[in-house]
């Protein structure tokens, strides 16, 4: 199946407008990890430590356009100047379940962050999203927010997420996502319109199954991560 045509549109953030773009983190680091995390025969241990990895890769991409402000540092030659990470301190959202398996290697990277919860099942008969839990600053003006979840299926999920984090005033969302379905990302797209959105993946794959799930993907990434319970 031929990808949909914003795959590879260029990555940088604009200072202006919005609308979403995609990043697909193309690095052979990248592919062989992924590789890993498709194997049917990969166990939850392996699962999660490949997994915690991969993501920091994709978590160096997806924090490029975090703000900065200039800022005096003396070294122990000169006074020079730098950057440092702009307030209002960035948040992390992982969609639960299977986003909490990304959140230690994003708060490594970043562990100035504050992190927020969201709880979201999608019926398996209506294969719409449901919040069953949100945990969330009340006022997210100025804010950059990333939502960890490592599977873009349907795009339900991001959908329903991206516009509660919007709903509370943040600037911009970038979701960090292991594979995306190109259903799911026409579906976030079209809701998106022209707000600030950044997906970076590690992969589009082909197709989503009946059971929505990713063709070929990598199985139920909450079970790889912690088991079918
Ligand atoms: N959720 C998963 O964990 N895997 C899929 O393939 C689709 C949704």
């Amino acid at each position: 199946m031929p990808l949909p045509g914003f795959v590879g549109r260029l990555f940088s953030r604009p200072h202006y407008g919005g609308g979403m773009r995609i990043h697909v983190a193309d690095h052979p680091l990248v592919s062989h990890k992924l590789t890993v995390l498709r194997d049917v025969d990969t166990a939850s241990p392996t699962f999660r430590e490949v997994a915690g990895e991969l993501v920091m890769l994709l978590g160096y991409e997806a924090m490029r356009g975090l703000s900065t402000e200039p800022v005096e540092v003396r070294t122990p030659l000169a006074l020079t100047r730098g950057q440092a990470l702009a307030r209002p301190r960035p948040l992390l959202v992982p969609v639960l379940r299977a986003g909490l398996g990304l959140l230690d290697p994003m708060m490594r990277l970043l562990p100035t962050a504050e992190v927020g919860f969201l709880g979201i099942v999608r019926d398996e008969q209506t294969l719409e999203a449901v919040t069953y839990a949100s945990r969330l600053p009340q006022d997210l003006s100025g804010r950059q927010c990333f939502l960890l979840d490592p599977m873009l299926a349907t795009g339900s999920t991001l959908v329903a997420a991206v516009d509660k984090l919007f709903a509370r005033g943040a600037k911009d969302v970038t979701a960090v996502c292991l594979i995306a379905a190109p259903e799911g990302l026409e579906r976030l797209e079209r809701a998106v319109g022209d707000r600030d959105v950044l997906v970076v993946v590690a992969a589009v794959d082909d197709h989503l199954n009946a059971n929505a799930y990713i063709v070929p993907g990598l199985g139920d990434a909450g079970d790889r991560l912690y088991g079918s319970v």
